[in-house]
């Protein structure tokens, strides 16, 4: 029986009877469960870093859009596909304004959340040129995506970013673009699960590659405006939102209301087409699609066959919250600056403790604090150290299942984290770095 914040008898039986083979290994639901389950038998309260679950309310402007919209009876009318006017107004001024890049109302098209605009995009793009047909992830990436594109049975291309800041990034990218076999590359900027953002020079060599290979730059941008290095929120003015945007025309942006708006209950997102890309003529697409039209077979095709459109109240909270944060009158990266102020906090701790940050560099500078970070302990690999924290009350995902090749790593997420569980966790990592001595 060892001295562990939580009883290791209890924390070993569970784990067994979890029946996860390797806990490091689990996905990001089973890690739950788990936990959920050590929780109850023990009565005490986790540190619960595996799931990104925004910890904040949700953004009042959309509650009581949507309640409207309810109460004026949307919800008997199927909604267009393409979406509700005043959404795609606000999509493209949102885009202008917080991006400076144009994106006309006709191609910001509602998804069920950001989730289903890349599946969408996956289906799409794949089938844009009979050669290409594979994705390529600049990992470490969101599992979800990989999960997506095994459900469809589509082939994609990985390499871990961590290695190839800067200028090293044109021939890695090149090596895997050059096959001719991509059909679009996709990454998240900030970064889940390293919270690492690209430069303006990373996302300028993404672009310039991307044009010459005729390549599909999938943007996304769950965490917009969320580098609180600099600061973002003031509409139509610089600095904006990092994004390749700016230096291509042939891109998908998408854009999550789950975390910067709190709103992920509700299940949607948004995607916004760029304005060549949405004109573009593929005859290829006439193998799944009756147009060859690329913004026609996205949303008549793909949107269509997959939901039919978005419910329709939540595209109204959804315009109604853009529409105050363009107007200035609703400073959204404000509220979810408590997120970086929390990292702050949990990152010294941990460092305090024996522990360092695996991905803790933007070329030169040091990273921003934010929804994630990601951390790693001396003499141990990222499964024995998921399962070794769990004895110790702390609960979080490897990097192992995120593409990346720091198989030493975890990712650690703030949101659900509590100000008055620091005491906890103090504690905890104290008890853990007393527990395994650092060997140099
Ligand atoms: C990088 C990334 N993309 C997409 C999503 C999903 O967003 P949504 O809730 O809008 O489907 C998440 C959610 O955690 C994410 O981290």
């Amino acid at each position: 029986m060892k001295d562990t914040p939580i009883n290791f008898e209890i924390v070993k039986e569970k784990i067994n009877q979890s029946k996860i083979e390797n806990v490091g290994r689990a996905s990001i639901r089973e890690i739950k469960k788990l936990i959920d389950d050590i929780e109850k038998e023990t009565g005490e309260k986790f540190v619960r870093m595996e799931m990104g679950i925004p910890g904040l309310p949700a953004s009042e402007k959309g509650v009581e859009a949507e309640i409207n919209a309810l109460r004026k009876g949307v919800a008997n009318t199927y909604p267009d596909i393409q979406g509700i006017p005043q959404f795609k107004d606000e999509v493209s001024r949102f885009v202008k304004f917080f991006l400076d890049v144009d994106v006309d109302p006709e191609g910001c098209i509602p998804t069920v959340g950001s989730m289903q605009g890349s599946f969408a995009a996956f289906i799409t793009t794949s089938r844009m040129y009979e050669k290409q047909d594979r994705i390529l992830f600049l990992d470490p990436g969101f599992p979800v995506h990989k999960q997506q594109l095994q459900v469809l049975g589509q082939k994609w291309e990985t390499f871990d970013v961590y290695n190839y800041r800067g200028e090293k990034l044109r021939d890695k990218l090149e090596s895997f673009l050059s096959k001719e076999n991509i059909c679009a590359l996709l990454y998240s900027n900030p970064n889940n699960p390293s919270w690492i953002c690209f430069t303006e020079k990373e996302l300028k060599i993404i672009a310039e590659l991307a044009d010459k290979y005729n390549v599909v730059v999938l943007e996304d941008l769950a965490y917009i405006a969320m580098d609180f290095r600099k600061e973002l929120y003031h509409p139509g003015k610089p600095p904006y939102q990092a994004t390749a945007a700016r230096y291509t025309d042939n891109y998908i942006l998408f854009i999550s209301s789950s975390k910067a708006f709190s709103y992920a209950g509700q299940r949607i997102g948004m995607m916004a087409v760029s304005n060549n890309l949405f004109e573009k003529k593929c005859p290829d697409l006439k193998r799944y699609y009756n147009t060859d039209l690329f913004g026609r077979a996205m949303i008549f095709g793909t949107v269509y066959a997959l939901s039919a459109g978005v419910t329709h109240s939540a595209q109204y909270a959804v315009a109604a919250m853009l529409k105050a944060a363009n107007d200035g009158e609703f400073n959204f990266v404000e509220v979810v600056k408590e997120y970086g102020e929390k990292a702050k906090i949990m990152k010294k701790l941990f460092t305090e403790n024996g522990f360092y940050i695996v991905y803790d560099k933007d070329e030169n500078d040091p990273i921003a604090d934010g929804f994630y970070f990601t951390f790693a302990y001396p003499g141990f690999s990222g499964d024995e150290l998921l399962k070794e924290m769990l004895y110790y009350g702390i609960s979080a995902i490897t990097l192992a299942i995120t593409g990346s090749e720091r198989l030493e790593g975890i990712r650690a997420c703030v949101s659900l984290i509590q100000r008055n569980q620091f005491p906890d966790l103090e504690y905890r990592l104290k008890k853990f770095n007393e527990h395994h001595s650092i060997k140099i």
